[in-house]
């Protein structure tokens, strides 16, 4: 089995090094944060992800999965090592590669015999031959290397099951041998691999992701046509889902896409042609409506509730989707801050995402308990289609609120049923 080191304890660099380690592999991963490792070490995740905390804590205790602050180490006796640091959005949406080049500065300081460096966050074309670059500039003369890049495309949510069943597996290089070293890994996992070149293998990546997001904002602009005919955006989705052409996944209407993917990896690839002299029109527009869709649903709400000073908003759910406690670019931020602009009082509940909502969201109240959120509400808002909501008992809720306006951001509920109910119901186009 091989020995890997991987750098950097997110989303992609936690559930890659336990996954490898899963497969046999002796897995050492490598955090600056001192904290984190010291958390990490007596089993305790640094964010929410369903089967996580499991699969890190039957690694460590089989010893197959360590962590530590310090590369010396983790790297000389590695024969791959996976870089998963962060790539930010900076200014203008390019991608920020500061701690991708830091990480590949004390990679290469630390380098013994020869080494397979993988790059696996998501990282701007060219940043293979960036990362070779700096490791050439700092490694000791006697150590060899070869840099591949292998994009992930895991979901925040379904970590763990992407990560265990991926769709393909991409690997770009030029050194043959290091790309078959690094499909080595994946070699018990049945798996299509799609060999490149280093661009373009960070290309699919961008390109994957800025596909899923133009579905959104298509199926987002359906909506809002769909509002104004009295037509069903799920029926429409339905329809057009059948053509195997379309198909029926991610064509769900909503308040929009957020995360750390679909919005900063949208903004680099905009800015990536834009710098190179195109007009990426369709990737802009892709943003637009993404924000606009957020507008939409406060003039929505201003439209059943009123002037919203001084009325009461209860909001069901907060992290940018069901399953995870990450509030980074969740639509709930600019919904909710502009309704407290607007004066209304709001108390929010999530079923994780409360304690991260506060740090992101200015003066947010939030509850412990659903019920509690609704209590007087002149209107309930859903904003994150948590399974918890979808089974709540909301002739209760109805039943607690002073005004019962139900305002679906996910198109969670059934029409009928709340109507049925005694609800004003309004969804995304439904
Ligand atoms: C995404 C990609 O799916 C993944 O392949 C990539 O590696 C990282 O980015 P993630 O950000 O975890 O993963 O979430 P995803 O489940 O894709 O949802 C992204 C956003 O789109 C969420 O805010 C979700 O609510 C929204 N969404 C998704 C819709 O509004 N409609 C849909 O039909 C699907």
């Amino acid at each position: 089995m091989n020995t890997i080191a991987v750098i950097g304890t997110g989303y992609v660099g936690l559930v890659t090094g336990a996954w490898f380690a899963e497969l046999g592999n002796t897995v050492i991963c490598v955090d600056i944060i001192e904290e984190k490792i010291a958390r990490l070490r007596e089993g305790e995740m640094p964010f929410f992800e369903p089967g996580l905390a499991e699969l890190v804590i039957r690694n460590t205790e089989a010893a197959r999965l360590r962590f530590t602050t310090d590369y010396t180490k983790a790297v000389p006796d590695a024969g791959f090592v996976f870089i998963t640091v962060d790539t930010p959005p900076g200014p203008n949406g390019k991608a920020d590669m500061s701690r991708v080049e830091s990480a590949s500065r004390s990679i290469a300081q630390h380098l013994k015999g020869h080494t397979v460096i993988i790059n696996k966050s998501t990282m701007p074309m060219g940043s293979g031959d960036f990362v070779a670059r700096t490791l050439e500039m700092n490694a000791p003369p006697d150590v060899t290397f070869a840099v591949v890049s292998n994009p992930e495309f895991l979901r925040e949510g379904a970590a763990v099951r992407d990560v265990m069943e991926p769709d393909r597996v991409v690997l770009g290089g030029m050194d043959t041998e290091a790309v078959n070293a690094v499909a080595g890994l994946y070699a018990t996992m049945e798996v299509p691999i799609v060999r490149t070149d280093l661009q373009t293998a960070e290309l699919i990546k961008y390109a994957s992701n800025a596909m899923l997001a133009t579905r959104i904002s298509f199926i987002n602009e359906i909506a809002a046509i769909c509002d104004v005919f009295g037509a069903d955006v799920r029926v429409v989705a339905e329809g057009m889902g059948y053509d195997p052409r379309i198909g029926p996944l991610f064509l769900s209407a909503g308040i929009g896409f957020g995360g750390s993917c679909f919005p900063k990896d949208v903004k680099a690839l905009a800015h990536m042609a834009k710098e190179n002299n195109l007009h990426p029109q369709l990737l802009n527009s892709v943003l637009e409506i993404n924000q606009y869709q957020r507008y939409r649903f406060v003039a929505k709400v201003e439209k059943y509730v009123g002037d919203l000073r001084g009325k009461r908003i209860g909001v069901w759910g907060l992290a940018f989707k069901q399953d995870t406690d990450d509030m980074r670019e969740a639509p709930s931020i600019e919904i909710i801050e502009s309704l407290m602009d607007r004066g209304a009082q709001v108390r929010a509940y999530d079923p994780e995402a409360n304690v991260t909502a506060q740090r992101a969201i200015r003066d947010l109240v939030t509850v412990l308990d659903p019920y509690e959120a609704v209590k007087g509400a002149d209107a309930l808002l859903l904003l994150t289609p948590w399974n918890e909501f979808k089974q709540a008992d909301m002739a209760r809720v109805c039943e607690a609120m002073r005004t019962p306006v139900l305002l679906d951001g996910r198109n969670l509920y059934d029409r009928e049923q709340m109507r049925a109910l005694g609800f004003t119901y309004r969804g995304i186009g439904y």
